[in-house]
C-alpha cells in the first residue's frame, strides 16, 4: 500500500471512550452502550468521526474489563449485544464508526478456558494457558523465572490444586494465554470475526507486544536488588509475537477495511513499530508507543514540594524520532494520553490555566501527520484528582503495588498516596463532566467513581454555552485538519522541527503541497523567537485574540500557540 493511498482511518479523528465513567443510561451509577449512543451528537459536533471503545465484554471486574470472562457477550453493566448494534446502527446514522478493544493477551481467572486448565494437567484446555513447575532448588525464590509482573510481585502465580505456577503478567485475576497454542489462535481469531460480524470497524490490540513467549524460559540477567526483575523484554516484542500477529491480519485483519492500532508502547523501538506496522509488510495500520508519556518528573516525584515540570527538549527529541524516522514508513496514531495515564493539564499543561494551556498542547499535537485519538474529557480540560487516601483508589495495579511496598520497612504510606496520586491511571477514569448537577449529569445516582473537581465549572454545558471554550477550539483543529485546502499537508506532509535547543518553545514545520508552521510555548511566561527563512501567508488558528505575525522577533505570551500558512522568504 502506498503511504498516499487514501484510508478512511488516515483521514479521521478518533476519540476514546471509557465506558464505565462516561454516560449512565440506566442509573446503576455505571456507564453503558445506551449511555454512549445518547452523546453521539455532542461527539459528532465535535468533529469525531470513530470512537475506540474500551472493553465491555463480561468480566469480574478487576482490571474494569480487561479481565474478560466471556468474549462473545456484553457485561451486563453496559448492556446488551442488541444495545451494541445499536449504537454500531446509530453511528452510522451519523457516519461514525465503532472500533473496540481486542484483548488478546489474557483472559480472566473466571474465563470457562481457565477454571478448566486448572482443573488438571490433562484437562484439553490446560494447554490454553502457560503453565511451569516451580523451581526444584531454593534459589531465594520459588517460582519459575525471577520476571516480574507489570501489575506488581512476580509474573507467575502458584496454583496448589495442580501444584504448578501460571503465567500473568498482569494480575493473578488474568492469566496469560499461551499463543503457541494454535488453538488458542484459532479461538481468538473467532473473537475478532464476531465482532467484525457485529459491524466494527477495527480493533485496538490490547497488550500486542506481549503474546509470543520464548520457548526456553530463563533468569532476567538484571543486576539489581529487586526479587523479581522488571525485565519486560523477556515477554516483550519477541519473534513470537510478530508471527502470531501477521497470522491473526492474514486470517481476519486483511480481511476488511479496518482500523487496527496494537499498544506496544513503552518497550517498542521506531524499527519494531515498522516492524509491527510497516506499511510495506505491518500487520496492524498503526501503534501506540509511550515515549511521549514520561517527559517529565513524574515519576521522580517524591512530596509536594517537587513541582511538576516538562522536559520539553526530551520530549522534543522523541516527537522528532518517531515523525521523522517512520515518515513513509509506518502510520502514527497522534495522542497525548489514555486512559492508562494521569489527566494531561496535570501532567504537561497547567490546571489552572485550562483553555491557554490545553489549546496549546492540542495544537503541538494535533497538527502532525497520523490519526487524532482523543481521550474523553481532554476537550474539557479535565484534571487528575486529589487522592487522599488508600481507599480512594480503584486501579488494581496500584492497589497490588501498595499491598507489596506496605511490607517494606522504609514503606512511607503519605508518600505513596502522593506519588501515586500524581501519576495513577485512576485519574483518567473519574467521571466524563456533562454538567453542574450533583453528579455531574453522568447518572441520577452516586457513580462508582470520583467526579473530576472542577466539573462544576468545566462540564459540556457550560462549554457549549461559550464560544470561546477549549471544546469549541478542538473542532477548530478538526476542521481544519479536514479542510480541503490543507488537509493534504496536515495528513500526509513531512515533519520538520525547527528551534531543536529551545527549551521552551515547540516549534515544526509541515510541508506538502502548503507549507505550515506550528509555534507552541509550553510554559507559563513570554518568550521572543526568531524564525528564519518564511513569512506569514496567513494565520489559521491560534489561542490568543490579538495575533501574532512577525517571524523575526515573535513575541509569544504564556502557552501561545499559532498555526500560519507560510511561504519561503527569499
Ligand atoms: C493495557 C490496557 O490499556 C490496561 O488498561 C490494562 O490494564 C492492560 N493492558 C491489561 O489488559
Amino acid at each position: 500500500m502506498s503511504f498516499y493511498k487514501s484510508k478512511w482511518w488516515k483521514e479521521s479523528i478518533g476519540y476514546q471512550i471509557y465506558i464505565k465513567s462516561f454516560k449512565d443510561s440506566n442509573d446503576d451509577g455505571i456507564g453503558d452502550l445506551n449511555g454512549i449512543i445518547e452523546k453521539l451528537d455532542y461527539l459528532k459536533d465535535l468533529g469525531i468521526d470513530f470512537l475506540w471503545i474500551c472493553p465491555f465484554y463480561q468480566s469480574p471486574m478487576v482490571d474494569n474489563g480487561y479481565d474478560v470472562s466471556d468474549f462473545f457477550k456484553v457485561d451486563s453493566s453496559f448492556g446488551t449485544i442488541k444495545d451494541f448494534k445499536n449504537l454500531v446502527k446509530e453511528a452510522k446514522k451519523r457516519k461514525m464508526k465503532i472500533i473496540v478493544d481486542l484483548i488478546l493477551n489474557q483472559t480472566s481467572d473466571e474465563h470457562i478456558w481457565f477454571i478448566e486448565s486448572r482443573k488438571d494437567k490433562e484437562n484439553p484446555y490446560r494447554n490454553f494457558y502457560i503453565w511451569e513447575k516451580g523451581r526444584e532448588k531454593d534459589e531465594g525464590l520459588t517460582e519459575p523465572t525471577n520476571w516480574a509482573s507489570f501489575f506488581g510481585g512476580s509474573v507467575w502465580e502458584y496454583d496448589s490444586k495442580t501444584d504448578e505456577y501460571y503465567m500473568k503478567i498482569f494480575s493473578k485475576h488474568m492469566p496469560d494465554l499461551n499463543w503457541c497454542n494454535p488453538f488458542v489462535r484459532k479461538k481468538m481469531h473467532e473473537v475478532a470475526k464476531f465482532w467484525l460480524d457485529l459491524g466494527v470497524s477495527g480493533f485496538r490490540v490490547d497488550a500486542a507486544a506481549h503474546l509470543g513467549r520464548k520457548k526456553k524460559l530463563v533468569d532476567s540477567k538484571l543486576n539489581n536488588n529487586d526479587k523479581y526483575k522488571k525485565d519486560w523484554r523477556m515477554f516483550s516484542n519477541l519473534k513470537e509475537t510478530f508471527i502470531y500477529l501477521d497470522e491473526f491480519n492474514k486470517e481476519v485483519f486483511s480481511k476488511g477495511d479496518i482500523l487496527t492500532v496494537g499498544e506496544v508502547g513503552g518497550s517498542a523501538t521506531v524499527k519494531e513499530a515498522i516492524k509491527y506496522s510497516g506499511i510495506k509488510k505491518g500487520s496492524l495500520n498503526m501503534v501506540f508507543n509511550f515515549d511521549h508519556c514520561f517527559c517529565n518528573n513524574v515519576y521522580d516525584v517524591k512530596s509536594k514540594d517537587d513541582k511538576i515540570k516538562t522536559n520539553l527538549i526530551g520530549l522534543k527529541r522523541v516527537f522528532n524520532m518517531w515523525h521523522t524516522k517512520t515518515y513513509k514508513k509506518a502510520w502514527q496514531p497522534l495522542y497525548w494520553l489514555n486512559h492508562d495515564h494521569p489527566r494531561l493539564l496535570s501532567q504537561y499543561g497547567n490546571e489552572d490555566e485550562p483553555f491557554l494551556s490545553g489549546s496549546m498542547l492540542a495544537v503541538a499535537l494535533y497538527f502532525k501527520g497520523g490519526t487524532p485519538f482523543i481521550y474523553q474529557g481532554e476537550e474539557l480540560g479535565m484534571v487528575n484528582y486529589p487522592f487522599k487516601k488508600i481507599e480512594d483508589f480503584n486501579d488494581v495495579s496500584l492497589i497490588n503495588h501498595y499491598n507489596h511496598e506496605k511490607e517494606k520497612a522504609s514503606f512511607n504510606k503519605e508518600d505513596f498516596i502522593y506519588q501515586e496520586g500524581i501519576r495513577s491511571r485512576d485519574n483518567a477514569r473519574t467521571i466524563m463532566s456533562w454538567d453542574n448537577s450533583k453528579y455531574a449529569g453522568f447518572s441520577n445516582v452516586k457513580p462508582w467513581f470520583h467526579l473530576d473537581k472542577n466539573y462544576e465549572k468545566r462540564n459540556v454545558k457550560n462549554a457549549l454555552k461559550d464560544k470561546d471554550s477549549l471544546y469549541y477550539f478542538y473542532q477548530k483543529i478538526f476542521k481544519l485538519r479536514k479542510d480541503k485546502r490543507y488537509s493534504k499537508t496536515l495528513i500526509y506532509g513531512k515533519y520538520q522541527q525547527l528551534l531543536k535547543d529551545d527549551e521552551d518553545i515547540y516549534c515544526y514545520l509541515r510541508k506538502e503541497d502548503k507549507e505550515i508552521l506550528v509555534v507552541a510555548n509550553f510554559f507559563n511566561k513570554n518568550k521572543e523567537i526568531e524564525i528564519k527563512g518564511y513569512k506569514v501567508k496567513d494565520i489559521l488558528i491560534s489561542n490568543y485574540k490579538k495575533e501574532n505575525k512577525n517571524l523575526k522577533s515573535l513575541k509569544l505570551r504564556p502557552y501561545e500557540a499559532i498555526v500560519y500558512l507560510v511561504e519561503r522568504d527569499k
